[in-house]
């Protein structure tokens, strides 16, 4: 793997892995055009957990999916790290996906005919310092159903499946669009567990989209997003455990 360049803040000992800089996205939907994003400056932090929090249609996903490489801006810069993600190719969106960011969606899209172990081993067979399928499926608490099928497992279960399919590979950055929003507080938990547990042992940057704000609790920083632009960014001082979130 290429060395990675670390941009460091004058005020600031934090690696900055994100930055963008007047982030625009408009859509155009025949004669209307719809303005996602209206300039979004933000930086993300090596290692740290965020929560975008925000209503419905504030431009969550637009943003995740552009810091994701998934999409691209209509103006504006974003770096990863040493890659200007507003200025490359669909090639290298491809490369920088499949090397660096692990994805989770509110809907598991596991492989029905799969068990858990063989969806998580199609990302490690393809993958350069992947874990086992057994170590991922074990970092998510779920040792003991490796051999299940999807059908077998609860929505929180094949939802944690997912976590592993998407940490398997030990991407540096992992971005969760509304990873618990199918998902009852019992079982929403348990995926926020695991996400946490990624974060803290992996190191991973992990950037978590809901519109619930008691999971706001849980992170470094939230990131609150109304009408496409970033309203405001609390620091929190003490993080709760996924356990003591007041739903
Ligand atoms: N592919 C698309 N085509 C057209 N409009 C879109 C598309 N994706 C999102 N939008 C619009 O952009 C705005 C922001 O959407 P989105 O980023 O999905 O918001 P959120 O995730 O906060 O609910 C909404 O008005 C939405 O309808
Ligand atoms: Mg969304």
């Amino acid at each position: 793997m290429e060395e990675e360049q670390i941009y460091v803040l004058a005020d600031d000992t934090r690696a900055v892995v994100f930055e963008t800089r007047g982030v625009t996205k408009v859509y155009h939907m025949g004669e209307v055009d719809v303005h996602a994003l209206r300039g979004v400056d933000l930086q993300l932090y090596q290692g740290e957990f965020v929560v975008l929090l925000g209503p419905s249609g504030s431009g969550k996903s637009t943003l995740l999916n552009i810091l994701g490489g998934l999409d691209t801006p209509s103006s504006g810069e974003v770096h990863y790290r040493d890659h200007d993600l507003s200025a490359a190719s669909e090639r290298e969106l491809t490369e920088y996906r499949r090397h660096h960011v692990g994805f989770i969606f509110q809907f598991y899209n596991l492989i029905p005919s799969l068990t858990a172990r063989e969806n998580v081993a199609l990302v490690t067979e393809i993958s350069q310092d992947p874990m086992t399928p057994e170590d991922a499926l074990a970092m998510v608490d779920l040792a003991d159903r490796m051999d299940h099928f999807p059908s077998q497992l609860s929505g929180g279960q094949q939802q944690r499946v997912a976590v592993a399919r998407a940490v398997a590979k030990r991407p540096e950055v992992l971005l969760c669009d509304e990873p618990t929003g199918a998902l009852d507080i019992t079982t929403g938990i348990k995926v926020l567990e695991a996400l946490e547990r990624v974060n803290r042992e992996l190191g991973t940057t992990t950037a978590v989209i809901t519109h619930n704000a008691a999971i706001a609790a849980m992170a470094n920083r939230v990131i609150h997003i109304a009408d496409g632009r970033i309203a405001r960014i609390d620091t929190n001082a003490d993080r709760k455990q996924p356990g003591e979130l007041e739903w």
